[in-house]
């Protein structure tokens, strides 16, 4: 038998494979908590594809081609690179005031109802260049590859009018062409009602609905989303964008539950959407309902804490069968994470995720989320070569060293795309 030709090898390593994954849905039970760990593991690849994964010397029998690339983990983690289901890093402005009139009592949707917040951020956005918006987004982006992002949902939603939130998403689209992370672009078509708008919502929703087909043509977006809340979206506002969508074969996702319980994961549910995100209100209707539709929960513990209101309990999901992802929420007003690492340390600290189960969160149930669940986020021959390694022999320091560095090198598609000197 011929050796396996590679271009990539990291060997040495406490490897987190991720596998088994005989069952290629989202994972939930014990499943929900299997890093399938490997001690002196290594991965290999070709082309940016996973084509071995093995422990000891094996590797040493791989043809290594011209220029390979060979990492020595030395007894470190590697691990799939993190996958972040939900950012909004298509923003120009800042949100100071806000922040601090809210650590002294001012009210999120109170401060949005007077024209601020999302709005404010609105009003900075469309007043960016396109240089300047791309500027932006690709130094938010360079800090969460080097944060070991290697997959990433990007939405727009500071347009809120069709024609800004395509500029918007055309922008997403230029970043996700130059970029060697796989970008997932969502149309947030629904994130506040515009004040020209005079409070007319459904003159609005219908010009938002109508987008949908050019969004389609131009496949600027994989899914479409909405903030469903107390006084600004309710379920049935944006039933119709959802529907379209779905005749369209366009994803759905929804903020859904974040302050109030407004029904949000059952519509969710409904809606057969492939998330539901936030979801700290939600009801045990909701989350059975979630449960049989196999809707993946993506909880941002980030913006609770930044906001103050209660986190979503993961305990409460990981009973009721709810598969469980995370991710950053990265946004101007509610939550400023820079890196999924932070998004796994509050997982476990404020959501109660044990450190595997956060893991899987960030991974393989991070990739269904994101309609990628056999394309990436594990560590199997086939996938894409997403890895990063840590800079410890314990996981469980992800969940632990809130704020830490602990990412050492990251590849994506087989190609390293950030390194970082730790100095001991
Ligand atoms: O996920 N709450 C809705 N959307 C974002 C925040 C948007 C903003 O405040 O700019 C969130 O929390
Ligand atoms: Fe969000």
């Amino acid at each position: 038998m011929t050796a396996k030709q590679a271009d990539l090898v990291i060997h040495g390593a406490r490897l987190l494979t991720l596998a088994p994954i005989g069952d290629e849905r989202p994972r939930v039970g014990p499943a929900a908590a299997d890093i399938g760990p490997v001690d002196k593991g290594w991965v290999a690849a070709r082309d940016g594809a996973i084509v071995a994964t093995g422990h000891g010397a094996a590797w040493e029998r791989l043809e290594l081609v011209d220029r390979a690339v060979v990492e020595d983990a030395g007894g470190r983690v590697a691990m799939p690179g993190l996958i972040d289901p939900h950012t909004h890093l298509c923003y120009a402005g800042t949100r100071w005031d806000e922040f601090v009139a809210r650590r002294s009592g001012s009210d999120y949707l109170a401060i949005l109802e007077r024209g601020g917040g999302i709005h404010a951020t609105v009003r900075a956005t469309r007043s960016a260049t396109d240089d300047e918006l791309l500027a932006l987004m690709r130094s938010r982006l360079d800090r969460l590859i080097a944060a070991g992002t290697t997959t990433i949902e990007v939405k727009s939603g500071y347009g809120l009018e069709p024609e800004e939130e395509l500029r918007q998403l055309r922008l997403i689209a230029r970043l996700r062409a130059e970029s060697l992370v796989d970008i997932a672009p969502t149309y947030l078509a629904a994130h506040a009602l515009p004040l020209s708008a005079g409070g007319e919502k459904r003159p609005f929703l219908r010009a938002a609905q109508g987008a949908l087909a050019e969004i389609e043509r131009e496949h600027l977006a994989e899914a479409v989303d909405a903030f469903v809340e107390k006084g600004v979206f309710e379920p049935e506002d944006v039933a119709p964008l959802m529907h379209e969508a779905a005749a369209l074969g366009i994803a759905r996702t929804v903020h859904a539950d974040q302050l109030n319980d407004v029904g949000g994961a059952a519509f969710a549910a409904r809606i057969e959407a492939r998330s539901a995100d936030h979801l700290s209100r939600a009801s045990a209707d909701g989350l059975r309902a979630l449960e049989r539709a196999g809707t993946v929960a993506v909880l941002l513990p980030g913006s609770a804490l930044f906001v103050g209101y209660p986190p979503p309990d993961g305990r409460r999901f990981v009973a009721h069968r709810v598969p469980v992802a995370i991710g950053t929420d990265h946004n101007p007003g509610t939550s400023p994470l820079e890196g999924m690492p932070a998004a796994i340390a509050l997982a476990v600290t404020l959501c109660g995720l044990t450190p595997q189960e956060a893991i899987v969160a960030a991974t393989i149930n991070a990739a269904h989320a994101l309609g990628r669940g056999r394309r990436t986020g594990a560590l199997v021959e086939g996938r894409r070569a997403d890895v990063i390694v840590l800079d410890t022999d314990d996981e469980r320091e992800l969940a632990y060293r809130l704020g830490a560095r602990l990412v050492r090198s990251v590849y994506a598609n087989g190609k390293q795309v950030a390194t970082t000197e730790i100095v001991s």
